[in-house]
């Protein structure tokens, strides 16, 4: 779908994704049943998508030993989703079900995660999903600065060969990782950053919204932010 037309259904994707916010909003115990027709676009093949130089890198990271997470883990979490994407989603690390079934956010968090994308107009299948960590760290702790420094080299080498519109980047990990900074994420969230030239939104982590469900309408700013920064960067690129 090109850039003109995606920004010619405005109108209706906004209705659409104000009725789904509210149900994100009000129904977090809920994971959304309502199939969205996608208004995702994709980035054009023209851009030169790596498809060899993304299965070796896919190799590398399952086959990667290069922290200890690779002695406790069920298997390397490289990510979930498209590739052929302009909007790219980055958490923290491989959870429990994350690490037995080699997928991203597919426990509660990443169900919640489902419904948000939803409501703002993108199934799963047209995003791409990953994290700072690619193994699951034992009893789910926080990121080492030893795993990250590990870790991080493929997360680089995946924003580079997606070259996406913009980062979403879910919680503070994530946000501090990427941006380099220390701040909290109540500082951090609710605007735009760059990351090597890619615009990049942070926003709370849904396991943070489902121990707190006052993060839900900042949350739902920001995706919502996130969203339009894709949009205005789609039409940029059209426009080159
Ligand atoms: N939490 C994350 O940060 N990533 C996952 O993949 C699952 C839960």
């Amino acid at each position: 779908m090109s850039a003109r037309r995606a920004s010619g259904e405005g109108v209706a994707r906004l209705a659409r994704a104000r009725a789904l916010g509210e149900r994100f909003l009000y129904r977090t115990d809920e994971v959304a049943e309502e199939t969205v027709s996608s208004t995702a676009t994709t980035v054009p093949d023209e851009t030169g998508f790596d498809a060899v130089g993304w299965d070796a890198l896919r190799q590398e990271v399952l086959d990667c030993t290069k922290c200890e997470l690779h002695k406790s883990r069920t298997q390397g979490v490289f990510g979930s989703g498209t590739p052929d994407t302009g909007f790219m989603i980055v958490g923290e690390a491989p959870g429990y079900y994350e690490d037995q079934q080699g997928e991203a956010f597919v426990g509660k968090a990443g169900q919640l995660l489902t419904k948000i994308l939803a409501a703002i107009g993108f199934g799963r299948d047209e995003v791409f999903i990953t994290n700072i960590l690619k193994s699951r760290p034992p009893k789910n702790a926080d990121p080492t600065p030893d795993q990250i420094a590990a870790c991080e080299p493929y997360l680089e080498r995946q924003i580079e060969i997606i070259d996406p519109a913009v980062i979403l980047a879910l919680g503070r990990h994530a946000a501090r990782t990427l941006l380099g900074v220390d701040g909290s994420m109540a500082s951090l969230r609710g605007r735009v950053f760059e990351y090597r030239g890619v615009p990049l939104v942070a926003t709370y982590h849904p396991a943070a919204l489902l121990r707190n469900p006052n993060l839900k309408r900042p949350t739902w700013e920001d995706v919502q932010l996130a969203r339009k920064v894709y949009d205005e960067e789609l039409q940029r690129r059209a426009s080159q």
